[in-house]
Parts: C-alpha cells; structure tokens; sequence
C-alpha cells in the first residue's frame, strides 16, 4: 500500500520546476484543447491549472471576447499562474470536488489536463464539470492511463518490488483510471462520451536528475516521498542505473501514455 496523497508537500522550487519542465503535459494538454475544439470567445475552465501554462495557450484561443479561469488546490502554483495571466486570463485556490463557487451553466469547455488522477473524488469532481457547463458544453481530460503504463513508472515498479519497505513509495497518481472507467464516470456524470483513446508520447531527458525533478514537480513532491532520506537516495542511484540504460540519441528516451477522454453535456431539451 503506497502512503496517502498530500497536498502539502509543494513548495516554491517545486512550483518553479514544474512551470519549466511540465511542457510535456503542455504538449499533450495543446492536444486535449484541439480534441475539445476550444473556440474564439468561448469561455473555459481549467481545473487543476497548476502554473498556468496550459491556461494561457487557451486563454490565446479563446481571445479577448472569452473567458479563462483556472482553479488549482497548490498555492504557491496558483500564485505563478496568476503572475503569468497578465490580466488576459484568472486563476484561484479550489478544488475539483468542491466548485461551490462557480456559476451553473456558465462555460463552452471544461478540462482537466494531467489532473483527475490525483483527485479522490472523481465523480464529484465530473459532476460538477457538468453542472458548470452550458447545455451542450463540452468536457475532457487526459489521465495516466491504468492499463498503459508510462515507461519510468514501469522500470520504477520493477525495482521498488525488490524491497518490501520499498513498496510504501507511490508510483504515479493514486486514482489512475483504465479507458472503461474514464467513459463510465463521464457517463455517470451525465455526458455523452465524445472521445477516448490512449496516445503515446516519446519524452527525452538530458539526465536522470531531471526525470526526477520532474516527477517530483510533477507530482507537487509526493514522487518516492515516502522512502526515507537513506533509502530514497538508494532507489534514486537505482532508477538512475536503470535510466541510463535507456539513453539513445536525444537522450534518456521514455515513453509516456495517457488516455484522452471527452463528453459533451446534452443541449436542453
Ligand atoms: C501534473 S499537474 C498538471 C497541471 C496543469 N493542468 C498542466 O497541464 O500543466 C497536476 C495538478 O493537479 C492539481 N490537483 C491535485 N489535486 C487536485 C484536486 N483535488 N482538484 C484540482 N486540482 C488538483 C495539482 O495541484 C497540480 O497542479
């Protein structure tokens, strides 16, 4: 069993090195936004905007007839994202289960990149996707995809069983979802499931210390929190064997999947 997820183990490093290194969700995320069609002058909602990178492209799209918030549980990453806007767009501390705040029925678009599979209450967190859109509105995510893992989660998984006090380290996010399970949910939530496919991303790193920083950034410092100061050191100069291993031409070449799934909320009858 890997320790509980916390929410208090960011910090202003963490958020600095995640607004650098998570251009890899940004990629996929500019992906997520051309799936949902994201439109001059729509308004959207980015939950779980962390930094604020992916809401900017967006808020780029929308232009300034639309309008973009972005609502993230991580202070500190909040604070960048809010830094980042510029006025063009809006980020505050919130939580995907718990959008008391936000109007009914007001968004084109809804997403969640790189996000629902941290949330425990992923029901919650869809339903209440579906009761801020519009009639018609369209919501997506990508997640780490359960039956697809990514490549560094699977060499991690390999060489954390060796230990069984190793088996305490969390690898990945702890709400991963198959691709059934992430039309289910949609559906119980109310929309009609639009897409759902697992894409592959090929992920280079100059070295193992930046797979670390971030995973660790990534996962606002919950990656191998668990092991102590002694033991995480130990399973770091393991993985970095392992690592190395994998470096061809661009580097440390790793493969990341992630499932890609959107619905649309029906038009009023
Ligand atoms: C890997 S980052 C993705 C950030 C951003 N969406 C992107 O594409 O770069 C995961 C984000 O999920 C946020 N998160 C974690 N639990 C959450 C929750 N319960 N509700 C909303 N966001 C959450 C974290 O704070 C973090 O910023």
């Amino acid at each position: 069993m890997s320790t509980p997820l916390s929410l208090e183990l960011d910090s202003v490093t963490l958020a600095e090195q995640y607004d650098r290194l998570g251009t890899r969700q940004f990629h996929h995320g500019l992906e997520l936004i051309d799936v949902l069609a994201v439109q001059s002058g729509e308004k959207v909602l980015d939950i779980g905007c962390g930094t604020g990178l992916l809401t900017e492209a967006v808020a780029e799209r929308t232009g300034p007839d639309g309008e973009v918030l972005g609502i993230d549980p991580l202070a500190l990453r909040v604070e960048l994202a809010r830094k980042r806007a510029q006025g063009r767009f809006d980020a505050r501390v919130g939580r995907a289960e718990a959008l008391h705040d936000v109007p009914d029925a007001h968004y084109d678009v809804v997403y969640f990149n790189s996000v629902i599979h941290w949330v425990p209450d992923q029901l919650a967190a869809l339903q209440h996707a579906f009761r801020v859109l519009k009639p018609g509105g369209r919501a997506g995510f990508t997640t780490m995809s359960q039956e697809a893992p990514h490549d560094l989660h699977r060499v991690l998984r390999a060489l954390l069983a060796r230990e069984p006090h190793w088996q305490a380290a969390r690898v990945g996010a702890p709400h991963q979802l198959t691709q059934e399970r992430a039309a289910l949910l949609l559906a119980a939530a109310g929309f009609n499931v639009t897409h759902n496919e697992i894409r592959e991303f090929d992920d280079a790193f100059d070295t193992v210390d930046e797979v670390i920083a971030f995973s660790r950034a990534s996962s606002f410092g919950n990656f191998l929190s668990a092991l102590d100061e002694a033991e995480g050191a130990r399973v770091r100069q393991l993985l970095g064997d392992a690592l190395e291993a994998k470096r061809g031409p661009r580097g440390i070449a790793l493969k990341r999947r992630m499932t890609f799934a959107t619905g649309r909320k029906p038009a009023a009858q």
